[in-house]
């Protein structure tokens, strides 16, 4: 079965962003002149994904007025005939009926953020984007995934190798190469000390998921930080499913972090013509 379905959780509380993070939805920081979720959306319609399913909590309206069609903005850009700008933001508004909101209406932990979407996603295998993990790659991760998944129909999340002192942030796998960039889960710990982590390959923000997983996330357990976490539930997934973790090529950005989040900036800034040359001056000037 194709992977026609996207889960975006952005009902985090985003606390390691505060203050800028108090109304609004992380997911709605801009890298350059872009808000992360429309970094995040781009990538799963490349991937050949149809429907976008939205897990929101605070900070919904600029969100949904994002990918929603602005009047009042389009009406100015004609008359002043600023034609490219109308064009790219008529452009960023998915065919009507594409996206679908729901609400998770207490922050849960990202566990519970998918489980929400159960019913909308249904019986069929699924994507999760966390929108906050930015990757600056060649070959976009999700469609890398969905290659991988027509071939081995079995769920996949991304993987890559962190510095083993980190691994108490990131939910930790032990696993066995199977083929190039491929691994086979044995295991997978949320959050490890660094005295406990089974290894330094960690999982990052592209998941896909076979239906099975709502199984799991409805025993609601909670887990590190008291948080129902998905790690958890991908845990007991694997007693019955095998997850594959798929090594991707290219750089990371927590942007859920602020200084991941300036690097990210400065990353996407510096590949940009019109921007390049203006910053590297500035840079220099410091
Ligand atoms: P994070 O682990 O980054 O948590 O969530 P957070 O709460 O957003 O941020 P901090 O740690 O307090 O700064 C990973 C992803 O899961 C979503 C977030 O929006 C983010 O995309 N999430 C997390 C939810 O949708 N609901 C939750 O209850 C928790």
């Amino acid at each position: 079965m194709k992977i026609k379905k996207a889960v975006f959780p952005v009902a985090g509380l985003g606390t390691r962003f505060i203050p800028a993070t108090k109304a609004m939805a992380k997911e709605m920081l801009p890298v350059v002149d872009k808000p992360l979720i429309q970094y995040a959306v781009e990538e799963a319609f490349e991937a050949g994904i149809e429907q976008i399913i939205f897990v929101t909590g605070r900070g919904k309206k600029a969100l949904e007025d994002h990918f929603d069609r602005s009047f009042e903005i389009e009406r100015t850009l004609k008359a002043k005939g600023k034609n490219d700008l109308l064009k790219q933001i008529q452009e960023l508004v998915p065919r009507t009926g594409t996206i679908i909101y729901t609400r998770q209406n207490e922050p849960l932990g990202l566990g519970h953020a998918i489980w929400c979407a159960r019913d909308i996603v249904g019986d069929e295998p699924f994507a999760v984007l966390l929108a906050d993990d930015l990757i600056k790659t060649d070959k976009p991760v999700l469609s890398e995934m969905v290659k991988k998944f027509d071939r081995m129909r079995a769920s996949m999340v991304a993987v890559m190798e962190v510095d083993k002192e980190q691994t108490d942030k990131y939910g930790i796998i032990n696993a066995q190469d199977v083929e190039e960039d491929i691994v086979r889960i044995d295991d997978m710990i949320e959050k490890p000390d660094p005295s406990e982590a089974p290894s330094n390959l960690a999982i990052i923000g592209r998941y896909i998921l076979t239906p099975k997983i709502f199984d799991y996330l409805g025993r609601k357990q909670k887990g590190a930080g008291g948080e129902i976490q998905l790690t958890d539930a991908m845990k007991s997934l694997l007693k019955e499913q095998p997850i594959y973790g798929y090594k991707f090529h290219g750089t990371r950005f927590d942007c859920g972090d602020k200084a991941g989040f300036q690097m990210a900036n400065l990353a996407f800034a510096l590949e940009r013509p019109d921007l390049r040359d203006k910053l590297l001056d500035f840079i220099k000037t410091l």
